[in-house]
């Protein structure tokens, strides 16, 4: 990967974060395990998150993986024997990184998952919290939990079967096979499939095209499919309600109007 300028590190740089023109980058950074999660990367991906998400100027997150191999390829299990061998410690292992997957959860920015290569385990969690995920021919996808024995937990599952609905989610946790992008793609999984050399480029455009259109708009779409997931008992209305009435009272709703109208290309703010 060519050299960053304003690149940050994070977990003695496994993590890494950087924002150029409104796009933020978060980078899985340790090729050598396929950019397995250890404690120390979940806490720094969440200090990333943290840093992008505070950037007044960063609209939209891209995360991706580092060396082309993988994504992620879930939890660094040579951890597991220390942090995670029986249900107390696996409870204090869940406490520090389902924090820092919380984050992404409730992220306010739109986040894309750039994967190429393996996507497994708690790859896949981070991928199905992203709000758009989009892959690279060669990629791999699957949850091995009932390989090893893990629990894979509410919200991983309550995602795949948003995603994937109830059959396929069974069938990948009962056998813990891999698929490829293609079927990936068909069952819903991901949004997007590129050949690998185009990945990045297409993923880029896609970040741009976001980082230009009016943040309210976006915000105020996120925020109401969020709602609309959630059972009716569950669902914010009035969020929603706050939300489209900041946007239609917005700057950025009259730029809007007005450029069309003289027929040049909006300059949006947030507000
Ligand atoms: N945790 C810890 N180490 C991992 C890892 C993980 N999740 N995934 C890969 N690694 C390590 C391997 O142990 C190997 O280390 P080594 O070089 O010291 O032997 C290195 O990364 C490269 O992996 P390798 O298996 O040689 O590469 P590969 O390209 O043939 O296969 C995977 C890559 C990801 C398919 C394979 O490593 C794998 O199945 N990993 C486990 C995935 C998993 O079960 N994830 C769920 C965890 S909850």
């Amino acid at each position: 990967m060519p050299e960053i300028s304003n690149e940050k590190s994070y977990a003695d740089g496994n993590i890494l974060q950087h924002a150029t023109d409104g796009v933020g980058v978060i980078t899985f950074n340790n090729p050598d395990k396929r950019n397995a999660m250890s404690l120390e990367m979940w806490e720094g991906f969440g200090e990333a998150l943290t840093a992008l998400r505070d950037d007044e100027a960063v609209r939209v997150v891209i995360l991706r993986g580092a060396g082309g191999k993988a994504f992620v390829s879930g939890a660094d299990i040579s951890q597991f024997e220390k942090t995670r061998h029986n249900a107390a410690a696996s409870e204090e292992y869940a406490r520090r990184s389902v924090a820092q997957r919380a984050l992404l959860a409730d992220y306010p920015k739109p986040t894309i998952a750039c994967i190429q290569g393996f996507c497994l385990g708690g790859g896949m969690q981070v991928a199905m919290l992203a709000d758009i995920r989009l892959a690279a021919h060669g990629s791999q996808f699957g949850i091995p939990a009932a390989r090893l024995g893990i629990a894979y937990g509410y919200d991983g599952l309550k995602h795949l079967v948003s995603l994937v609905g109830p059959s396929w989610a069974r069938l990948l946790m009962y056998t813990g096979m891999r698929i490829d992008s293609t079927e990936a793609l068909r069952i819903g999984l991901v949004e997007r499939v590129f050949p690998d050399d185009q990945l990045w480029g297409e993923t880029m455009a896609i970040a741009e095209t976001i980082s230009q259109n009016a943040p309210l708009a976006i915000k105020a779409a996120k925020i109401t499919i969020v709602q609309v997931l959630k059972d009716e008992s569950a669902r914010d209305m009035d969020a929603i309600k706050a939300i489209g009435t900041a946007c239609m009272d917005s700057a950025d709703f009259r730029e809007g109007r007005q450029a069309f109208m003289e027929k040049r290309k909006p300059r949006f703010q947030g507000k």
